[in-house]
């Protein structure tokens, strides 16, 4: 970036200047069927700026090696590359040492690898893990899994008609038995934000850990694992403006330390002899195999780029911009919006009276707008609100109130076609 993109406005509010972010993603100058592409859709995956783009094609171009092996220069290039952006991914997440960043495929990865590396070493017949009603589908299949293998018994603590989990259920349902707490910290689905440090608080006052599902944070808020007080924090590049095929878990080094591996193979080892094996020290003991190297160094230039633009300037910008696309939306005859927390990040998932949101997804195309229509994998989320699916507009720090304009007309006319 060749200047800042954000200044402080009179009041001391960070303000962003969204036409010239917006030069940095190449791909949002697209027309779509003839009209200019409105992406919201950022919760699926977010759209990539020119740094994290030529950062990839320079790795490929001038350093491409693999890690940790070589002696030659190319090889120390790559190593040096994929571990800076490890201490850069430390740096974004505040985390105490890079030992507790363990690159994964993204959050899916990572909240396997818990339940898999701690949860199966770790749990008995009788223990709970606690999640709530609102988690995408990678927060409950897991646990499910890991539950079925070792006996423990999955709880689920219930949301109110807003989406919110219900404090009052969260807190009962903790107990002795509970070994772990597993919570997105924002809902894909509904966009709330769950008071994952409160929870979190709580599930240690009841000698439980915490796992926070990020996945849909940390695009739009500062995180810091350690004033959080999360023992476990699972993130995926590709939400983040950077590569997919990325993610991280963090982990607090005391309890990565000790839990065992959960893939063997290269990379992971110190020594292997028939007799036995010697696992490397943290974080190589959770990344066997040849490592998405330029999906690290991808996801590096990410951080470096949302550093750049400002967390707090982002996190104010889409503060106002999801408060005018729910007005907006409210205009619309027979649209009702699922998911109106007190506290939610930049995501509008709605229904429309009369028409499918397959239907819905589709006309809204022909305008240029890109949304999501599904159960957004989170299927209990859509029977406890009593519907099939849902249309989500989701937000990011490049969209723009003209572009909620145009989603408002093409749900205008979607409404004509089917009235
Ligand atoms: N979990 C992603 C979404 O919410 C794919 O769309």
């Amino acid at each position: 970036m060749s200047a800042p993109h954000s200044a402080t406005s009179a009041n001391g509010v960070p303000t962003l200047d969204v036409a010239r972010l917006r030069e940095d993603f190449p791909i949002l100058g697209q027309q779509i069927n003839g009209r200019p592409l409105v992406y919201l859709d950022n919760a699926a995956t977010s759209q990539k700026p020119v740094a994290v783009i030529d950062a990839i094609a320079r790795y490929y171009r001038e350093d491409n090696s693999n890690v940790h092996r070589g002696v030659h220069a190319l090889s120390e290039r790559a190593t040096a590359a994929y571990e800076a952006a490890r201490e850069t991914v430390r740096g974004f997440l505040n985390a105490a040492s890079s030992k507790e960043i363990i690159f994964t495929r993204g959050t899916t990865e990572a909240i396997n690898l818990v339940a898999q590396a701690w949860g199966r070493s770790t749990l008995q017949p009788g223990d709970e893990v606690l999640i709530t009603h609102m988690e995408h589908h990678s927060n409950i299949v897991p646990w499910q899994m890991v539950c079925e293998q070792t006996g423990a018994t999955l709880r689920v603590a219930p949301i109110n008609e807003r989406g919110e989990v219900i404090m009052d259920e969260f807190e009962r349902l903790l107990g002795e038995r509970t070994k772990l707490v597993a919570v997105g910290h924002v809902s894909n689905a509904l966009g709330t934000i769950n008071p994952v440090a409160r929870m979190i608080e709580l599930a240690h006052a009841h000698e439980a850990l915490a796992l926070v599902d990020g996945a849909q944070a940390t695009p739009h808020m500062v995180v810091d694992v350690q004033a959080l007080g999360a023992d476990f924090y699972a993130l995926s590049g590709h939400k983040m403006f950077g590569p997919t095929g990325i993610g991280v878990l963090y982990g607090r080094e005391a309890l990565l330390d000790a839990m065992p591996p959960w893939q063997g193979g290269g990379d992971m080892i110190k020594a292997v002899s028939f007799e036995g094996t010697l696992y490397s020290d943290l974080p190589y003991k959770f990344e066997a195999g040849t490592p998405h190297i330029a999906g690290g160094v991808g996801l590096g230039a990410a951080v470096d780029y949302l550093a750049g633009v400002g967390r707090e300037a982002i996190a104010a910008y889409e503060a106002e911009l999801l408060a005018y696309t729910e007005a907006r939306l409210q205009e619309v005859d027979g649209l009702r919006l699922i998911g109106t927390a007190e506290n939610k990040a930049a995501v509008a998932s709605f229904v429309l009276e009369g028409v499918h949101a397959h239907d819905l997804g589709t006309i809204v195309d022909h305008h240029g707008v890109a949304i999501r229509a599904g159960h957004h994998c989170a299927m209990p989320v859509m029977e406890f609100f009593g519907v099939a699916a849902t249309s989500r507009a989701s937000l990011a720090f490049y969209n723009t109130r003209e572009e909620i304009d145009a989603l408002v007309t093409a749900l205008q006319d979607a409404q004509r076609i089917f009235g």
